[in-house]
């Protein structure tokens, strides 16, 4: 008999290692004054523990390093592409791969040749630089996620699932006017939550019946398909590719940002079925990125991709990720700090708003809350409330649907001891936490203001 141990072990261990920098609370104190109270602005050594993003911060593995010596730095045609190409078709069987140099290159250019005043599209939630992609091509980005996946407690399995019946309303009436409709998986914006194949399957059959074609944000694919292996019904005794290839079956096409689930330090890629489609795509591309063949990557990045698509989809690599996410998630939980539940995928989203109740939305309760966790603990986390999207395209602001807090989590890099510590310091801010002032903005910059404007508190 196999005896079940309830200690979630690294299914790794460590090949290379990376000094931390400890720092005082004064140093901390002058750091984020001089960074203007925008965490962005800090200089990364400064930073104890980095939560801001789980986006090209992960850690390579051996075998990822091994491939990098693969590398082949042709022009065209390298042998790199090849690999990486069909590495990306194994998991996403669309026509054509466009690979790029992130995701937001990926979106650009599609939403370029698909965008434009008068159009619509809708997506569960538009991560930040999705949503600016759209807008700045004159288009509107509209959320319509399930009333679920905007309440911060509500228990549901798969809270990123797009409101079927909101997508149908706007189809019924504007279908000509929507180019394309998005899901994120997860839902990054909206917790890091998943989305039911079920739910992809349903948006899959009403694109079909308006003809408007149906896309994938699916920068963490793999997490979202564990947990369709572990809630959904009848998924348990799949293989994780199955259920991603499922998950692609269902659409024409998708962006994907390799810095998440594939364990890229950069990269990403475009792919569509649609031929003409795809012409208009690597024309851009070409204009910005580079020969279809490499898109703005090296060839050893291209190599590192394709072998950690591979990683990304191991279950013991995924039941590890998803569990110590839970970890964080359910000791904060359990110390009473307001977090969004079910705890999601790659991070843990502390709510702001219901933390401090003294802080109204325009004053960035979740700005004030990511500020004391540097100044108390040297940990770097991002507001995803009111100053990432409280801005309107017409120039006024308004709350956001959520005012979070979003600790997310470099891939295979930090230990348990580093999250008991990252547990600690929230738990301590959360009992400073009426002391905590309000923040307000010096300056801003015109679009996606979040990662350069200047905060000050008030007193
Ligand atoms: N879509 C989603 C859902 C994302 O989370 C991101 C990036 C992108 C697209 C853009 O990809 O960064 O490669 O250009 N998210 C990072 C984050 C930056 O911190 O969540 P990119």
């Amino acid at each position: 008999m196999s005896h079940q141990f309830k200690t979630i072990i690294e299914p790794f261990r460590i090949h290379s290692v990376e000094p931390l920098r400890m720092t005082t609370l004064e140093q901390r104190q002058e750091a984020i004054q001089a960074a203007g109270y925008n965490l962005f602005s800090l200089r990364a050594e400064d930073v104890l523990i980095d939560l801001l993003t789980d986006s090209g911060t992960g850690a390579m593995s051996r075998d990822q390093w091994a491939a990098i010596q693969h590398g082949d730095e042709s022009y065209a045609g390298s042998p790199s592409w090849f690999r990486f190409q069909e590495a990306v078709q194994d998991l996403f069987p669309f026509k054509h791969v466009i690979p790029t140099h992130q995701g937001r290159a990926a979106e650009k250019i599609l939403f370029t040749v698909l965008g434009g005043p008068g159009k619509v599209i809708p997506n569960n939630t538009h991560f930040d630089t999705t949503r600016a992609n759209v807008e700045f091509t004159g288009a509107e980005a509209r959320d319509m996620v399930i009333p679920e996946g905007k309440q911060a407690s509500t228990l549901h399995p798969f809270k990123g699932n797009i409101d079927l019946q909101a997508l149908e309303g706007l189809l019924s009436e504007r279908a000509a006017d929507v180019p394309v409709v998005f899901i994120t998986i997860t839902n990054n914006s909206g917790g890091g939550q998943p989305v039911s194949l079920a739910n992809i399957r349903a948006a899959n059959e009403i694109c079909r019946r308006y003809s408007v074609p149906l896309f994938l944000d699916a920068c963490r694919f793999a997490e979202n398909a564990w947990f369709i292996h572990e809630r959904e019904d009848g998924q348990r005794s799949r293989e994780i590719a199955e259920i991603v290839r499922e998950m692609a079956s269902l659409a024409d096409g998708m962006t994907m940002s390799a810095k998440k689930d594939p364990f890229g330090n950069i990269g990403g890629w475009l792919a569509v079925n649609d031929d003409a489609l795809a012409d208009r795509c690597r024309n851009l591309l070409i204009l910005t990125e580079g020969f279809p063949t490499y898109g703005g990557l090296a060839g050893r990045d291209l190599e590192a991709i394709a072998q950690g698509l591979r990683e990304a989809v191991h279950p013991d690599y995924l039941r590890y990720r998803i569990r110590s996410t839970a970890y964080l998630g359910n000791a904060l939980d359990a110390a009473g700090v307001p977090v969004v539940k079910p705890i999601g995928g790659h991070a843990v989203y502390l709510d702001a708003l219901t933390l401090l109740p003294h802080i109204p939305p325009l004053q960035y309760p979740g700005q004030a809350l990511s500020v004391a966790l540097y100044e108390v603990g040297g940990i770097r986390s991002v507001e995803i409330g009111t100053v990432m999207f409280g801005r309107q395209p017409d120039g006024t602001e308004k709350p956001a649907a959520m005012e979070l807090v979003r600790l997310a989590i470099p891939r295979r890099t930090y230990t348990q001891s580093h999250i008991d510590y990252v547990v600690e310091v929230v738990q301590q801010v959360a009992l400073e936490s009426a002391t905590l002032p309000g923040y307000r903005m010096v300056d801003e910059p015109p679009s996606l203001r979040h990662f350069t404007a200047r905060f000050a508190p008030i007193r």
